[in-house]
């Protein structure tokens, strides 16, 4: 049987790319995103290459949503082998400065704004692998990759503020070491990749690597070579472990 890869965030960016790379691979894929209309618009591109790709919506804070897509997921395919845990916010983008500066600046700092952002970027792609534990335990190579950024790094931290992004992929790592030591006896391999400074709305044009470029390194240099025992990680776009 085919494998089966599941995206989330994913009509755009980063997500998009993954969808297309995975289809090229070979795998099933399904492209989800928080608006159905979006998915299956960003579905439609990637199915005209000939790539087998299947739309959902998913709003990753939703967990509703999350159990009606495992039980989508189970009737539809039986088990999934890849989930990339890619959908992410950061506050920098927010049109709303006012908004942004609750999870950005002490001043304005606002707890609730603040959980919002740990709910989407550190607790959200937990709760993925929480309802797709059983669906993940009949792959054969059952892989989660949490897309992390190097502003989870507290030892290369050099600048102030940014409290919700920086605080949540930072979470968002202990939390992914934990869950691999709790699922090791059952084989799920669990990292978290930094996928380098990337052009899309999030990275801007910039950026160094094109989306491309970022999810071919993450898949050559990272996917292809992960065993059970890299569980747990943080591991940069090159394969290296990044320094926490
Ligand atoms: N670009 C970089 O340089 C860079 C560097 C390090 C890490 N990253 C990480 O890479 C991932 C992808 O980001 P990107 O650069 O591709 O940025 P992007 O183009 O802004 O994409 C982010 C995606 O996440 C989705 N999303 C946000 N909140 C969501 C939610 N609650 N439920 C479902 N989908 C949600 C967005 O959908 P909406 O449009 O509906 O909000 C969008 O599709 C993120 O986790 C980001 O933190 C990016």
């Amino acid at each position: 049987m085919k494998k089966i890869a599941l995206v989330t965030g994913a009509y755009k960016g980063l997500g998009f790319e993954w969808c297309k790379q995975l289809g090229k691979l070979g795998y099933a894929v399904v492209l989800t995103a928080r608006n159905f209309e979006q998915a299956n618009e960003a579905a439609n591109k990637l199915k005209q290459e000939g790539f087998d790709i299947y739309p959902r919506a998913l709003e990753v804070s939703n967990e509703q949503e999350l159990k009606e897509l495992k039980n989508w997921l189970e009737t539809t395919f039986g088990k999934v082998d890849l989930i990339i845990n890619n959908a992410g916010i950061n506050p920098k983008d927010y049109a709303d400065k006012t908004k942004m500066a609750k999870a950005f600046y002490l001043n304005d700092l606002d707890a609730q704004e603040m959980l919002n952002v740990l709910h989407v970027n550190s607790i959200a792609p937990l709760l993925m692998v929480k309802h797709c534990r059983n669906l993940l335990n009949r792959s054969d190579c059952p892989i989660v990759v949490n897309i992390s950024s190097w502003l989870a790094s507290v030892s290369n931290l050099t600048f102030g503020g940014h409290y919700g992004y920086v605080g949540s992929k930072n979470l968002l790592n202990v939390l992914n070491k934990s869950m691999a030591l709790e699922l090791k006896n059952e084989g799920i391999i669990c990292v978290n990749v930094n996928p380098g400074w990337v052009q899309t709305d999030m990275g801007g044009k910039k950026a160094n690597f094109t989306t491309e470029q970022a999810v071919l390194n993450i898949l050559n240099e990272v996917i292809s070579g992960l065993t059970i025992n890299d569980s747990g990680k943080f591991l940069n776009y090159d394969g290296s472990e990044h320094p926490w």
